[in-house]
């Protein structure tokens, strides 16, 4: 279990208890936050669950695999060093405190 805070592009922040085993993606849709659309539900394929991530959780979390990295390429406005796609991060106890900032929009 991890408390995961999404804050939306407008400000909005959103704290939720999410469980190990669930993806950062899942953890939105199923807390019904606003801004990650997932169009895929979790494939890699869409790019539509990008999220930014502070620079200090973001080396802490595992690293982008090939696939990943590509499908980034086709989110809205990617940064690097900041750009993940939340369907691709997988929550344990140790992502306890995560903030994940969503994007304008997605594609
Ligand atoms: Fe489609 Fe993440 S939900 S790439």
């Amino acid at each position: 279990m991890a408390k995961i805070t999404y804050i939306e592009h407008n400000g909005t922040e959103h704290t939720v208890d999410v469980a190990s085993g669930l993806t950062v993606m899942e953890g939105a849709r199923d807390n019904n936050i606003p801004g990650i659309e997932a169009d895929c539900g979790g494939a890699c394929a869409c790019s539509t669950c990008h999220a930014y991530i502070d620079a200090d959780w973001f080396r802490k979390l595992p690293g982008v695999e090939a696939m990943e990295e590509d499908m980034l390429d086709f989110a809205w406005n990617p940064e690097p060093g900041k750009s993940r796609l939340t369907c691709q991060i997988k929550v344990t106890d140790d992502l306890d405190g995560l903030v994940v900032r969503l994007p304008e929009k997605q594609i």
